[in-house]
């Protein structure tokens, strides 16, 4: 049955009075060749869009617009489109970070501020997802997520080449002499052979992952690839239950609890996904009002196994996962770790969405008797270098570098690092520590994705792949290497990464969860006494903002005033 009446949706209040300002609203529709009809008791969808011709992986995404619209009006509805500021991770800079919580903004209020019953969040690439769910989860209207879909596989000389990883790799590799530039340049060509995000176990690819499995798609959607024509019936048949949903009144804060974020947070752990989704996930679930902590992630961890080989972290990509069963088979493989009442968006439980899902390839999903890896495919680390946590990829760093001992080669920020990395006269050795510092939320401001620092080439001559490194910058979900990020708090503000000196002996021992500078705590409080803040960049605008206003990695770089989920009155119609 029901929730709803006609004259019980939002969108009533635009066009169904008889009054001065309905007839505006009734007529400006008329003036875009719309009828009573189109509208009248009708579920009003907007659908956000972020396409945009500066982001390739939401270049689709206009089409995919017209296949939601075809959903909507077959069920009953009435499809808007609005188009909302695109997040295009390869073009925007200083990082799409910086801009994640402003998508979040416009997201939440678009919804606010025009007469929507429901939408459908069209996105994909890295912090849009993110960004999309949380203004919708603050806003707690109906929505549906049409995640934008992996690309096709990347080719180069008949080798399959992932996004990211293989960046890194080849360029680490003609840093050390190894290719030359013809080659450089078909990889350059072939790494991207069609729209949709990266299709390794990135940024985006997980935090897809993780809208399914916190159940705001509709089963299967997330792996589908961009360019297959299942990916356009998945927008379509979005487009239909989103209707539903309206007049089932099935808001995301009905289904987001506690239990859900356990659920995402243990995916995100045994896809070995993006350290970025931490950051992520403490944002979503700030704004569902629902408390999660970074020893949550590792009390998981220790118990979670591996069980997507994909690279960066193992060796296939997006589409051979979705051959192999996509994420419902993952997630069958993994029930023994879930809990799969949580309610969905589909109207039915996770575990009713993974019944009848299969692995048609074990090499690719694996399962708990047959793992890639046993546990651990991110862990927290503390100490006194990150007294409130610090992240690092287990998974896709070197065993060998897990234990380490080395002292700090320190670079105080990007430009600096850029600089000295490769003068022949740094006293570095493979044992060192490259530590990059004011690169995290205020600090870059931004965190952008830094972490991955290169290794110096002259290291790389001599046959070195792997470094420990340390910073308050993410990295690429796309990245890998033993690359320790997110300390928290970051040295912008004051924390002890701010009080390391070149030279200081920094201990990393990920199986007791450790990050420490073996420097003692009289000295520390000498070099408290001296340090100095550095000055923010922006003296006015949207920085300015973001500086003031954003939170630490540890708690989701969210803004602190859009956390929470204190109700804000509808808009007055007058
Ligand atoms: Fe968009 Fe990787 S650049 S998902």
């Amino acid at each position: 049955m029901p929730k709803k009446s006609a004259k019980s949706l939002r969108s009533y209040r635009w066009y169904g009075p008889d009054d001065l300002r309905s007839f505006g609203h009734r007529s400006r529709a008329a003036s875009m060749g719309c009828v009573h009809a189109d509208y009248e008791g009708k579920p009003v969808i907007a659908i956000i869009n972020t396409w945009s011709d500066i982001n390739p992986c939401h270049s689709h995404l206009r089409e995919r617009a017209e296949d939601v619209k075809r959903g909507v009006l077959q069920a009953g509805g009435f499809p808007l489109e609005m188009p909302a500021i695109t997040l295009g991770e390869t073009f925007q800079k200083p990082t799409t970070m910086m801009y994640r919580n402003l998508l979040a903004m416009e997201t939440e209020e678009l919804l606010r501020s025009y007469p929507a019953d429901g939408c459908v969040l069209l996105g994909g690439c890295d912090k849009t997802t993110p960004a999309l769910l949380m203004g919708a989860i603050s806003m707690n209207l109906p929505a549906v997520f049409v995640p934008a879909g992996p690309m096709l596989r990347g080719n180069w000389r008949g080798q399959v080449l992932g996004s990211g990883a293989d960046v890194i790799k080849y360029w680490t590799e003609r840093r050390a002499g190894g290719i030359d530039r013809q080659a450089w340049l078909e990889i350059e060509q072939g790494i991207a052979r069609s729209a949709g995000t990266c299709m390794t176990m990135g940024t985006a690819s997980t935090m897809a992952s993780v809208t399914e499995v916190l159940g705001f798609t509709l089963p299967g959607a997330s792996t589908v690839p961009a360019v297959d024509a299942n990916h356009r019936k998945m927008a379509n048949l979005s487009g239909r239950r989103i209707v539903e949903m309206v007049w089932e009144d099935l808001k995301p804060r009905d289904i987001l609890t506690e239990r859900s974020f356990a659920n995402a947070m243990t995916a995100v752990l045994a896809l070995s996904g993006s350290t970025n989704a931490i950051i992520h996930l403490l944002a979503l679930a700030g704004r569902a009002g629902i408390k999660i902590t970074l020893e949550e992630f590792d009390s998981l961890s220790r118990k979670t196994p591996v069980l997507a080989n994909l690279r960066p972290s193992g060796d296939y990509l997006m589409e051979d996962f979705y051959y192999a069963g996509g994420l419902p088979a993952f997630l069958k493989a993994l029930s023994p770790y879930l809990d799969l009442s949580c309610r969905t968006i589909s109207g039915k439980t996770l575990g009713e969405n993974i019944e009848r899902a299969e692995i048609y390839n074990a090499q690719v999903i694996r399962t708990p008797e047959n793992p890639v890896f046993s546990s651990g495919g991110l862990v927290i680390l503390r100490g006194n270098l990150a007294p409130q946590g610090a992240v690092i990829k287990a998974a896709a760093a070197s065993p060998g570098l897990l234990k380490h001992t080395g002292r700090a080669i320190v670079f105080d920020t990007y430009n600096e690092l850029n600089a000295r990395i490769d003068d022949p006269a740094l006293a570095v050795t493979a044992d060192s520590v490259l530590v990059l510092r004011n690169a995290g939320p205020k600090g870059a401001p931004g965190m952008p994705e830094w972490g991955n620092l290169p290794i110096p080439q002259k290291l790389l001559k001599a046959g070195v792949r792997d470094m420990v490194r340390i910073s308050d910058a993410r990295m690429s979900g796309t990245n890998y290497g033993t690359c320790v990020l997110h300390v928290s708090p970051e040295s912008f503000v004051g924390g002890p990464l701010a009080l390391l000196q070149e030279g200081d002996v920094i201990e990393l021992d990920v199986e007791r969860r450790k990050l420490n500078m073996l420097v003692g705590d009289a000295e520390l409080s000498r070099r408290r006494t001296i340090w100095q803040p550095k000055k923010a960049i922006y003296p006015r605008g949207y920085g300015k903002l973001f500086i003031e206003h954003i939170t630490q990695a540890d708690q989701g770089c969210d803004f602190d005033f859009l956390e929470g989920t204190e109700s804000i009155p509808e808009p007055e119609i007058h």
